[in-house]
């Protein structure tokens, strides 16, 4: 029963307002009604991998304040195996969510009890970790846990992901595990002091293989991805859809990638039933609540 993706990640409650424009310092603006959507990035991964049909679980905490119940029900719907979703008293994990008129999103995230998810906790999830075929990150749990939990998935002879995001500095060792690492450009120059955002793709991709990953994939929005390793480079397309809101539109693409190299598929051919998958996800509100199931219709 080993799993195809594992992820160890944060599970927090979005908190959702619609707005024309963002407040300055000093500003109110009104917004639209308040949604709670349930999100975190380690949590839509875990459940856009399983609406695909993936065999997932998930290493992370809920707080036991009242969003819990929410965020353990999406999980457990898209059939997500919870035996190590913990539990520690106080704050869940929250995210405060602008939508603009484009469907873009600005996010600011409390991180609760996904504060608390530790090296001890991977310790105990060892044998759901080191039986992945793929084992998915992001940022938005301490350093100290992803960089535990990479370590034990890399020495079972598993495929180590991150999505580098929220932007932190990541030590040497955990970037030379990825396989691939993938970024948006700003993530991409975050990385590369002496590059920016607008460079070329390309050019941001060979430098960040430069710093060890063994493959790289910058996700580009609506112009889709370039993914690349050592072999060289591939542009992949994505569908144009209307936006009605991005939010949780990477990790769909990410979990939609990390489940089809779960099952063999080349880099590329992953990264473009991504790309279809991240473009399904734009077309509806919220991030869960938006992602596609396996027998649903994708974009082409
Ligand atoms: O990537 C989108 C997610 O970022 C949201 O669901 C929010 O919870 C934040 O973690
Ligand atoms: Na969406």
């Amino acid at each position: 029963n080993d799993k195809e993706v594992v992820v160890v990640g944060s599970v927090n409650a979005d908190l959702v307002v619609g707005v024309d424009r963002r407040p300055g310092p000093g500003e109110t603006v009104l917004g639209s009604d308040l949604a709670v959507h349930p999100g975190g990035k380690g949590a839509n991964q875990a459940v856009a991998a399983a609406r695909l049909g993936g065999r997932v679980g998930i290493l992370g905490r809920t707080g036991d304040d009242g969003n819990g119940e929410l965020l353990r029900a999406s999980l457990a719907g898209a059939g997500v195996d919870l035996a190590h979703l913990l539990v520690t008293p106080g704050p869940n994990g929250v995210a405060l969510i602008t939508v603009g008129p484009d469907g873009d999103n600005s996010i600011i995230v409390s991180p609760g009890a996904n504060a608390r998810l530790t090296p001890a906790d991977v310790e105990a999830a060892r044998a759901m970790i080191a039986g992945a075929a793929v084992v998915t990150f992001q940022l938005e749990v301490p350093l100290e846990t992803v960089l535990a939990a990479a370590r034990v998935a890399a020495d079972a002879g598993g495929r180590v992901v991150l999505n580098l995001s929220p932007p932190a500095p990541v030590p040497d060792e955990l970037l030379r595990l990825c396989d691939p690492l993938v970024v948006n450009e700003h993530e991409a120059a975050f990385l590369l002091p002496g590059h920016d955002a607008d460079e070329d793709p390309a050019a941001l991709a060979s430098a960040l293989l430069a710093r060890g990953p063994r493959s790289v994939v910058i996700t580009l929005g609506g112009d889709g991805a370039l993914v690349a390793d050592a072999s060289g480079s591939s542009a992949v397309p994505s569908p144009k859809v209307e936006a009605v809101d991005t939010t949780g539109a990477g990790d769909a693409f990410t979990a939609a990638l990390c489940l089809r190299l779960a099952r063999g598929d080349a880099l590329a051919d992953a990264a473009r039933y991504a790309a279809r998958v991240g473009a399904a996800s734009v077309r509806a509100a919220g991030a869960q609540s938006s992602y596609p199931s396996a027998d649903d219709e994708l974009p082409a």
